[in-house]
């Protein structure tokens, strides 16, 4: 060989070296998290995880995928076609529960991360009823970075202090307050069911009020019938606190509503407590510029909603996924995150201190309550009946056909063969 073809030959050798090892050097250099966390509090609870990260594992670029819509309404729908096309995120929010063993870990789609989760000590900190969900055949696939409850009522301090009224503990007590208010010409109940899903949350809380924590479990393991008189009490009830709601619900969203409390225009709403996140980001302060109860009828019960993030089999960047979950599993990242996405940790050693008076008094009654799963928020059923639900609960916001509504609840529960 030519000593010039031999320069030649090894130029294009170190060329091709630097540039495959350009390549992979950029490929793991990044990390793409996907969720649907872009109103209030959501967005500042995930850029403090991010933050973390930044400063574990300098010079990674983040791709915040975020695809915006409360509860995934979008967000869902755009990571199926990229999980089905073989283009998975690094990691994504995925709820503990039906939603990530049915939809993403009996399909074949995750990874286990037992190993991962022995190493960095999850096993021990996380509670037994947040490993179980997060569960299947023995192996972890997630490790949940929050606990956030579903049924809470928070209401605007000044409206009911102005009006001398107390917050509700029951419906009963509800009705009274809620037409006092409206014969004061002030909307009793912010709704924003726009995305569908927040009027079946506050049916959520309706059922579960009707039916009792055990009533309630029931309705996900075929014990408590679909057609039964509970179910048929809480859409009586549902049909009568309609009544009470804003009239133009049908345009608004979970965080449209709970600005309805800010801006003065409704005195309560129903909603998760990311609602207590974005009163945070908004400035609103707990027990001075609104109030917080258990919905009606639900004291003593705890719904469950929890975030996790898994790894998707193929995640681009894997060795990043790793640290992701590191981060998301982490005391540091956890206490960053959920003071301001309001919620609790998944973990049980967070530094209560950094939490507020609303988020000290949800991990008591964590403690404490009967945890139930929540529907909407994927834990308790398959994702063929949790659409479902959500369109049956559309319908009958605007018909209020309670014999209809039952018989429909009653087909989707047998066609997601989750009753006979
Ligand atoms: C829930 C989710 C929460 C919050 C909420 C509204 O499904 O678990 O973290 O983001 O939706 O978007």
């Amino acid at each position: 060989m030519s000593g010039k073809r031999h320069l030649a030959l090894l130029v294009t050798a170190t060329l091709l070296a630097l540039g495959v090892a350009g390549v992979t050097a950029g490929a793991a250099r990044q990390l793409e998290i996907f969720s649907w966390w872009t109103a209030g509090g959501e967005a500042d609870g995930l850029n403090a995880m991010f933050e973390i990260f930044k400063k574990r594992y300098p010079g990674v670029e983040i791709i915040n995928a975020t695809v915006a819509g409360g509860a995934g309404t979008n967000a869902k729908a755009v990571l199926k076609t990229r999980m089905q096309g073989g283009k998975p995120p690094d990691s994504f929010q995925v709820h503990g529960g039906e939603e990530l063993t049915s939809t993403w870990v009996i399909t074949g789609f995750m990874e286990p991360i037992t190993s991962l989760a022995r190493a960095e000590g999850w096993t021990k900190v996380l509670p037994k009823d947040l490993l179980d969900i997060v569960s299947y055949k023995g192996e972890m696939y997630s490790v949940p970075v929050n606990v956030h409850r579903g049924n809470v009522l928070w209401y605007s301090k000044k409206i009911l202090d102005q009006n001398n009224l107390k917050a509700p503990t029951t419906w009963a007590e509800f009705f009274q307050v809620a037409d006092a208010l409206k014969a004061k010409g002030i909307t009793p109940l912010a709704l924003g069911d726009k995305n569908k899903w927040e009027a079946a949350h506050l049916f959520e809380d309706i059922l579960l009020s009707a039916l009792g924590a055990d009533g309630y479990r029931g309705l996900w393991t075929g014990k408590t019938s679909w057609t039964g008189s509970g179910v048929k009490t809480a859409l009586e009830n549902y049909a009568k606190i309609l009544g009470y709601v804003n009239a133009d619900h049908a345009a608004g969203t979970w965080d449209s509503a709970t600005q309805m409390l800010i801006d003065g225009k409704a005195a309560m709403t129903i909603m998760g407590d990311w609602a207590a996140g974005y009163f945070t980001s908004k400035g609103w302060k707990p027990n001075v510029d609104y109030g917080f109860a258990p919905a009606p009828g639900t004291a003593g019960s705890f719904v469950i909603v929890t975030d996790t993030f898994g790894l998707p089999k193929k995640a681009p960047h894997r060795d990043q996924a790793l640290n992701w979950l590191r981060v998301a599993g982490s005391k540091e990242g956890q206490e960053a995150f959920n003071p301001l996405k309001g919620s609790i940790c998944g973990r049980t050693d967070c530094d209560l201190n950094k939490f507020d008076v609303y988020l000290r008094s949800s991990a008591a009654d964590f403690a404490k309550n009967k945890l139930v799963p929540s529907e909407v928020h994927g834990s308790a059923a398959p994702e063929n009946f949790a659409t479902q639900f959500n369109d049956i609960i559309n319908v009958f916001v605007t018909q209020r056909n309670v014999a209809a509504t039952q018989r429909s609840l009653q087909a989707a529960c047998v066609s997601a063969k989750m009753c006979k």
